[in-house]
């Protein structure tokens, strides 16, 4: 098992193997979560520091009962309650958290490149729980462990990202975990939302939704992001769910076995109709559980437990 990486920053810089380690190391945890003590020795000792510059409910509490669960101790700090808002800089407010001996910070910004910027001048394990528009490199690496449990391999896979792909850090993170692992990857979403140069990536692109579903194995629907957008990007939000909602109708042209994914949060009635996200197809909460156990797996992989018999 080699995972040879100090920080997880975007899954850009991992490979094809390290993503595979990754989700073997979350499978080897899954049982885990089910136990009556859901607790294992593997990270005891170890301090994490959550410090999340915008709102999260999944990726927050997942990382905090994922450290719980590896036995490290986690503190959450937000915006509203840190000292930035006394004006603070980034850096010293991450400086004065290094001083106080923590193994990793989980860095959760509205800017790109945020957690980066830490590595330059802090020795802690940094992990990217989301900066900006960039990537969000844990959510692609959950919705791969749920694709291969529901699908088992990537090879050749039709899968669909549908929405607002621009501002989208979650899209740009599973583009490039699932181009490396061998999926063909369509996305979809008005033009003003979808930029031609994510060819560049690998993808390909479709502005009609009904066409590009036919056959599809994997609907991957996002949320618009109305905080990160300065203009108006569609004429109205009846219009975008006409054209690009996930409803029942729409489904029956993808694959029988089609499965429907979204990272959360959902906005239901816009990008998906609320049968839809609740229908037998849909594996939105599966994605949410899948959540722990994969942070565990990047936790444990990053810090180095050493004790890796003692879950057995
Ligand atoms: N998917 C996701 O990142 O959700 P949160 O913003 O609630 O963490």
């Amino acid at each position: 098992m080699a995972f040879k990486h100090k920080h997880l920053l975007g899954i850009q810089t991992l490979g094809p193997s390290d993503i595979t380690t990754v989700l073997d190391t979350a499978e080897s945890f899954y049982d885990i979560s089910t136990r009556k003590i859901k607790k294992v020795p593997l990270l005891r000792g170890k301090t994490i520091i959550n410090l999340f510059f915008e709102p999260s409910t999944r990726t927050l509490s997942s990382f905090e009962l994922a450290a719980k669960r590896l036995s490290a101790d986690i503190i959450s700090l937000n915006k509203q309650s840190s000292s930035v808002i006394k004006g603070e800089s980034l850096k010293d407010t991450i400086k004065n958290l290094e001083a106080m001996n923590p193994d990793s910070l989980i860095i959760r910004h509205s800017a790109a490149g945020v957690p980066y910027f830490a590595t330059t001048f802090c020795q802690l394990h940094i992990i990217n729980a989301g900066d900006g528009a960039h990537e969000h490199p844990t959510q692609a690496l959950l919705d791969a462990l749920t694709i291969r449990q529901k699908k088992k391999s990537f090879k050749d896979l039709k899968v669909l990202i549908v929405g607002d792909i621009l501002h989208s850090r979650v899209a740009r993170s599973n583009i490039f975990l699932l181009k490396k692992m061998g999926a063909r990857v369509v996305l979809v979403g008005p033009p003003s939302l979808l930029p031609a140069e994510f060819k560049k990536f690998g993808a390909e692109i479709d502005y009609n939704f009904d066409r590009a579903i036919k056959k599809a194995d994997v609907i991957m629907m996002l949320r618009i992001q109305l905080e990160r957008q300065e203009k108006n990007y569609f004429p109205s939000i009846r219009e975008y769910k006409n054209l690009y909602g996930l409803t029942e109708k729409r489904f029956r042209r993808a694959k029988k076995n089609a499965i429907i994914m979204h990272p959360g949060p959902i906005n239901r009635g816009v990008e998906i109709s609320a049968d839809m996200a609740d229908s037998a197809k849909s594996v939105i909460l599966k994605q949410v559980k899948n959540g722990i156990t994969t942070r565990m797996a990047v936790l444990y992989l990053l810090l180095g437990g050493k004790e890796r018999e003692a879950i057995n």
